[in-house]
Protein backbone atom coordinates (compact mmCIF):
# COMPACT_ATOMS: atom_id res chain seq x y z
CA UNK A 1 0.00 0.00 0.00
CA UNK A 2 1.45 3.42 -0.99
CA UNK A 3 0.36 6.91 0.85
CA UNK A 4 -1.46 8.30 -2.45
CA UNK A 5 -3.06 5.04 -2.79
CA UNK A 6 -5.33 6.38 0.49
CA UNK A 7 -8.07 7.96 -0.50
CA UNK A 8 -9.40 10.84 1.95
CA UNK A 9 -12.79 8.98 2.70
CA UNK A 10 -10.77 6.12 3.52
CA UNK A 11 -8.80 7.84 5.80
CA UNK A 12 -11.18 9.73 7.26
CA UNK A 13 -13.04 6.10 8.01
CA UNK A 14 -10.06 4.71 9.42
CA UNK A 15 -9.33 7.77 11.71
CA UNK A 16 -12.84 7.12 13.01
CA UNK A 17 -12.38 3.14 13.70
CA UNK A 18 -9.06 3.81 15.63
CA UNK A 19 -10.53 6.78 17.83
CA UNK A 20 -13.76 4.66 18.11
CA UNK A 21 -11.74 1.28 19.05
CA UNK A 22 -8.61 3.07 21.19
CA UNK A 23 -8.95 6.52 21.69
CA UNK A 24 -6.38 7.11 19.53
CA UNK A 25 -6.65 10.48 17.60
CA UNK A 26 -4.80 10.42 14.19
CA UNK A 27 -4.15 14.15 12.94
CA UNK A 28 -4.56 15.29 9.16
CA UNK A 29 -1.45 14.14 6.86
CA UNK A 30 -0.94 11.04 9.02
CA UNK A 31 -1.33 8.38 5.92
CA UNK A 32 2.11 7.36 6.16
CA UNK A 33 1.87 5.83 9.18
CA UNK A 34 -1.11 4.01 8.15
CA UNK A 35 1.44 2.19 5.20
CA UNK A 36 4.53 2.02 7.77
CA UNK A 37 2.09 0.21 10.43
CA UNK A 38 -0.27 -1.81 8.45
CA UNK A 39 1.19 -2.82 5.55
CA UNK A 40 3.17 -6.12 6.66
CA UNK A 41 -0.29 -7.23 8.45
CA UNK A 42 -2.41 -6.84 5.55
CA UNK A 43 -0.34 -8.61 3.31
CA UNK A 44 0.02 -11.02 6.18
CA UNK A 45 -4.37 -11.59 5.83
CA UNK A 46 -3.90 -10.91 1.93
CA UNK A 47 -6.00 -7.97 2.09
CA UNK A 48 -5.22 -5.37 -1.22
CA UNK A 49 -6.28 -1.93 -0.13
CA UNK A 50 -7.01 0.44 2.86
CA UNK A 51 -10.83 0.44 2.20
CA UNK A 52 -10.99 -3.29 1.46
CA UNK A 53 -9.33 -3.49 5.50
CA UNK A 54 -12.22 -0.80 6.64
CA UNK A 55 -14.73 -3.10 5.36
CA UNK A 56 -13.39 -6.44 7.37
CA UNK A 57 -13.11 -4.65 10.26
CA UNK A 58 -16.46 -3.11 10.34
CA UNK A 59 -17.92 -6.79 9.05
CA UNK A 60 -15.58 -8.15 12.60
CA UNK A 61 -13.97 -10.82 10.28
CA UNK A 62 -11.57 -12.38 10.69
CA UNK A 63 -12.37 -11.52 14.44
CA UNK A 64 -8.63 -11.10 15.48
CA UNK A 65 -8.09 -8.79 12.93
CA UNK A 66 -9.13 -5.86 15.20
CA UNK A 67 -6.99 -6.41 18.07
CA UNK A 68 -3.73 -7.14 14.86
CA UNK A 69 -4.57 -3.70 13.89
CA UNK A 70 -4.86 -1.96 17.38
CA UNK A 71 -1.77 -3.72 18.09
CA UNK A 72 0.16 -2.20 15.17
CA UNK A 73 -1.37 1.19 15.53
CA UNK A 74 -0.20 1.62 19.22
CA UNK A 75 3.35 3.16 20.13
CA UNK A 76 4.87 1.06 22.46
CA UNK A 77 7.78 2.98 23.39
CA UNK A 78 8.98 2.82 27.37
CA UNK A 79 11.79 2.37 29.53
CA UNK A 80 13.09 1.12 32.68
CA UNK A 81 13.15 4.14 35.93
CA UNK A 82 11.42 6.30 32.71
CA UNK A 83 12.18 9.68 33.96
CA UNK A 84 13.89 8.60 36.55
CA UNK A 85 12.46 11.47 39.12
CA UNK A 86 9.05 10.07 39.52
CA UNK A 87 10.15 7.21 40.73
CA UNK A 88 12.50 9.17 43.23
CA UNK A 89 9.00 10.80 44.39
CA UNK A 90 7.66 6.90 44.86
CA UNK A 91 10.29 5.76 46.42
CA UNK A 92 11.30 8.58 49.10
CA UNK A 93 8.08 10.07 49.78
CA UNK A 94 5.17 8.40 48.69
CA UNK A 95 6.03 4.92 50.04
CA UNK A 96 7.15 5.97 53.24
CA UNK A 97 3.92 8.49 53.86
CA UNK A 98 1.37 5.35 52.64
CA UNK A 99 3.59 2.98 54.48
CA UNK A 100 2.50 5.48 58.09
CA UNK A 101 -0.51 6.51 57.02
CA UNK A 102 -2.54 2.73 55.65
CA UNK A 103 -3.16 0.11 57.75
CA UNK A 104 -2.55 -2.69 55.01
CA UNK A 105 -0.64 -3.11 51.79
CA UNK A 106 -0.96 -1.07 48.57
CA UNK A 107 -2.33 -1.63 45.41
CA UNK A 108 -0.85 0.26 42.47
CA UNK A 109 -2.11 0.39 38.94
CA UNK A 110 0.49 0.56 36.05
CA UNK A 111 -2.28 1.69 33.33
CA UNK A 112 -0.73 1.62 30.06
CA UNK A 113 2.01 -1.05 30.77
CA UNK A 114 3.49 -1.92 27.18
CA UNK A 115 6.49 -4.19 27.22
CA UNK A 116 6.27 -4.28 31.16
CA UNK A 117 9.02 -1.92 32.33
CA UNK A 118 6.79 0.33 34.14
CA UNK A 119 5.13 -1.92 36.17
CA UNK A 120 8.43 -4.11 37.16
CA UNK A 121 10.15 -0.80 38.26
CA UNK A 122 7.21 0.13 40.45
CA UNK A 123 8.14 -2.96 41.94
CA UNK A 124 12.03 -3.16 42.13
CA UNK A 125 11.32 0.31 44.16
CA UNK A 126 8.97 -1.35 46.42
CA UNK A 127 11.64 -3.72 46.92
CA UNK A 128 14.64 -1.28 47.90
CA UNK A 129 12.05 0.75 50.41
CA UNK A 130 11.28 -2.79 51.98
CA UNK A 131 15.07 -3.56 52.08
CA UNK A 132 15.90 -0.29 53.24
CA UNK A 133 12.83 -0.29 56.40
CA UNK A 134 12.53 -4.10 57.11
CA UNK A 135 9.67 -3.11 59.26
CA UNK A 136 7.35 -1.63 56.88
CA UNK A 137 3.60 -2.62 56.29
CA UNK A 138 3.94 -2.72 52.41
CA UNK A 139 6.20 -5.27 51.13
CA UNK A 140 3.22 -7.42 50.25
CA UNK A 141 1.64 -4.87 48.29
CA UNK A 142 0.44 -5.75 44.50
CA UNK A 143 0.83 -4.02 41.43
CA UNK A 144 -2.14 -4.53 38.76
CA UNK A 145 -0.99 -3.48 35.51
CA UNK A 146 -3.03 -3.25 32.45
CA UNK A 147 -2.41 -2.48 28.60
CA UNK A 148 -4.78 -2.51 25.13
CA UNK A 149 -2.11 -3.98 23.51
CA UNK A 150 -2.87 -8.44 24.04
CA UNK A 151 1.19 -8.63 22.15
CA UNK A 152 2.70 -6.07 24.67
CA UNK A 153 1.12 -8.34 27.59
CA UNK A 154 2.54 -11.37 26.86
CA UNK A 155 5.95 -9.93 26.41
CA UNK A 156 5.38 -7.97 29.85
CA UNK A 157 4.47 -11.53 31.37
CA UNK A 158 7.40 -13.02 30.07
CA UNK A 159 9.48 -10.86 31.78
CA UNK A 160 12.53 -11.49 29.56
CA UNK A 161 14.63 -9.01 28.03
CA UNK A 162 17.53 -8.45 25.88
CA UNK A 163 20.54 -6.91 26.28
CA UNK A 164 19.17 -3.58 24.39
CA UNK A 165 16.10 -3.49 25.97
CA UNK A 166 17.88 -3.76 29.34
CA UNK A 167 20.35 -1.06 28.74
CA UNK A 168 17.71 1.75 28.54
CA UNK A 169 17.66 3.06 32.13
CA UNK A 170 19.14 0.56 34.34
CA UNK A 171 22.20 0.89 36.21
CA UNK A 172 24.31 -2.02 36.37
CA UNK A 173 23.56 -2.63 40.35
CA UNK A 174 20.14 -2.80 39.68
CA UNK A 175 20.90 -4.98 36.52
CA UNK A 176 22.71 -7.17 38.52
CA UNK A 177 20.19 -7.24 41.48
CA UNK A 178 16.81 -7.78 39.90
CA UNK A 179 17.30 -9.84 37.13
CA UNK A 180 18.49 -13.48 36.46
CA UNK A 181 20.79 -14.08 32.93
CA UNK A 182 20.06 -17.34 30.92
CA UNK A 183 21.82 -17.02 28.06
CA UNK A 184 21.82 -13.57 25.97
CA UNK A 185 18.54 -13.43 28.01
CA UNK A 186 17.97 -11.34 31.18
CA UNK A 187 14.65 -12.37 32.80
CA UNK A 188 12.76 -10.31 36.21
CA UNK A 189 13.77 -12.19 39.31
CA UNK A 190 11.05 -13.88 41.49
CA UNK A 191 10.75 -11.06 43.61
CA UNK A 192 10.05 -8.37 41.49
CA UNK A 193 7.67 -11.02 39.65
CA UNK A 194 5.56 -12.34 41.94
CA UNK A 195 3.79 -8.80 43.19
CA UNK A 196 2.75 -7.59 39.62
CA UNK A 197 -0.01 -9.08 37.76
CA UNK A 198 -1.46 -8.65 34.28
CA UNK A 199 -4.63 -8.19 32.60
CA UNK A 200 -6.26 -6.20 29.25
CA UNK A 201 -7.79 -3.28 29.67
CA UNK A 202 -8.87 -0.63 27.72
CA UNK A 203 -9.18 2.64 29.20
CA UNK A 204 -12.02 3.47 26.92
CA UNK A 205 -13.87 1.25 29.00
CA UNK A 206 -15.22 0.77 32.67
CA UNK A 207 -12.56 0.50 35.21
CA UNK A 208 -14.82 -1.44 37.06
CA UNK A 209 -13.63 -4.99 37.67
CA UNK A 210 -10.36 -3.53 38.79
CA UNK A 211 -11.23 -1.95 42.22
CA UNK A 212 -9.59 0.99 43.74
CA UNK A 213 -5.75 1.55 44.18
CA UNK A 214 -3.53 3.87 46.57
CA UNK A 215 -1.46 5.20 43.46
CA UNK A 216 -1.80 5.15 39.56
CA UNK A 217 0.24 5.06 36.98
CA UNK A 218 -1.26 6.43 33.52
CA UNK A 219 1.87 8.27 31.77
CA UNK A 220 2.71 8.90 28.09
CA UNK A 221 -0.58 7.70 26.56
CA UNK A 222 -2.93 10.19 27.11
CA UNK A 223 -1.27 12.58 24.79
CA UNK A 224 -2.89 10.09 21.92
CA UNK A 225 -6.09 11.13 23.16
CA UNK A 226 -8.84 13.81 22.36
CA UNK A 227 -9.86 16.51 25.33
CA UNK A 228 -12.97 15.12 25.91
CA UNK A 229 -11.73 11.56 26.25
CA UNK A 230 -9.24 12.68 28.40
CA UNK A 231 -11.47 14.54 31.09
CA UNK A 232 -13.65 11.17 31.28
CA UNK A 233 -10.11 8.70 31.91
CA UNK A 234 -9.00 11.56 34.37
CA UNK A 235 -12.38 11.77 36.00
CA UNK A 236 -12.62 7.84 36.46
CA UNK A 237 -9.64 7.40 37.51
CA UNK A 238 -9.99 9.84 40.55
CA UNK A 239 -12.92 7.63 41.28
CA UNK A 240 -10.31 4.91 40.95
CA UNK A 241 -8.09 6.15 43.51
CA UNK A 242 -8.78 5.54 47.46
CA UNK A 243 -8.68 8.61 49.21
CA UNK A 244 -5.51 10.87 49.20
CA UNK A 245 -4.04 8.17 46.66
CA UNK A 246 -1.52 9.56 44.28
CA UNK A 247 -1.28 9.71 40.55
CA UNK A 248 1.23 9.97 38.08
CA UNK A 249 1.27 11.40 34.53
CA UNK A 250 4.12 11.07 32.10
CA UNK A 251 6.69 14.22 31.73
CA UNK A 252 4.49 16.23 28.92
CA UNK A 253 0.84 15.85 30.37
CA UNK A 254 -1.10 17.43 32.85
CA UNK A 255 -4.45 17.33 34.23
CA UNK A 256 -4.73 20.99 33.66
CA UNK A 257 -8.34 21.84 31.79
CA UNK A 258 -9.19 18.12 32.08
CA UNK A 259 -10.01 17.71 35.95
CA UNK A 260 -10.52 19.45 39.23
CA UNK A 261 -10.40 16.44 41.09
CA UNK A 262 -6.72 16.43 42.23
CA UNK A 263 -4.44 18.58 43.68
CA UNK A 264 -0.77 19.07 42.44
CA UNK A 265 1.89 18.23 44.79
CA UNK A 266 5.39 19.11 44.36
CA UNK A 267 8.09 16.73 45.66
CA UNK A 268 12.17 17.73 45.74
CA UNK A 269 11.98 15.02 42.62
CA UNK A 270 9.06 15.89 40.19
CA UNK A 271 5.14 16.67 40.50
CA UNK A 272 2.70 14.43 41.14
CA UNK A 273 -1.48 14.46 41.40
CA UNK A 274 -3.06 13.24 44.81
CA UNK A 275 -6.95 12.83 44.74
CA UNK A 276 -9.00 15.94 46.30
CA UNK A 277 -11.14 14.30 49.23
C1 LIG B 1 4.06 4.88 24.90
S1 LIG B 1 3.49 3.48 25.77
C2 LIG B 1 3.72 4.01 27.44
C3 LIG B 1 4.24 2.90 28.33
C4 LIG B 1 4.56 3.33 29.77
N1 LIG B 1 3.40 3.80 30.46
C5 LIG B 1 5.65 4.38 29.78
O1 LIG B 1 5.38 5.53 30.10
O2 LIG B 1 6.81 4.05 29.47
C6 LIG B 1 1.73 3.64 25.52
C7 LIG B 1 0.95 2.37 25.81
O3 LIG B 1 -0.45 2.70 25.84
C8 LIG B 1 -1.17 1.61 25.32
N2 LIG B 1 -2.51 2.08 24.91
C9 LIG B 1 -2.85 2.82 23.83
N3 LIG B 1 -4.18 3.02 23.81
C10 LIG B 1 -4.69 2.40 24.90
C11 LIG B 1 -6.01 2.25 25.42
N4 LIG B 1 -7.10 2.79 24.80
N5 LIG B 1 -6.18 1.54 26.55
C12 LIG B 1 -5.11 0.99 27.18
N6 LIG B 1 -3.83 1.09 26.74
C13 LIG B 1 -3.63 1.79 25.61
C14 LIG B 1 -0.30 1.11 24.17
O4 LIG B 1 -0.61 -0.21 23.82
C15 LIG B 1 1.11 1.30 24.73
O5 LIG B 1 1.59 0.11 25.30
Amino acid sequence: MQTQEITDSDYQRFKRFLEDACGILLGDGKQYLIVSRLTRLMRDENIGSLSELIKSLERASPHHLRDAVIDAMTTNETSWFRDIQPFETLGQVIFPELDASRSSSLRVWSAACSSGQEPYTISMMLSEYCRKFPGNRIANSQIIATDISSSMLVQAKKAEYEDVALGRGLSDQRRQQFFVKQDSIWRVNDDVRKRVSFRPQNLLQSFGTLGKFDIIFCRNVLIYFSADLKKDILQRMAQSLNKGGYLFLGASETISGYTDAFELVRTPFSTVYRRKD
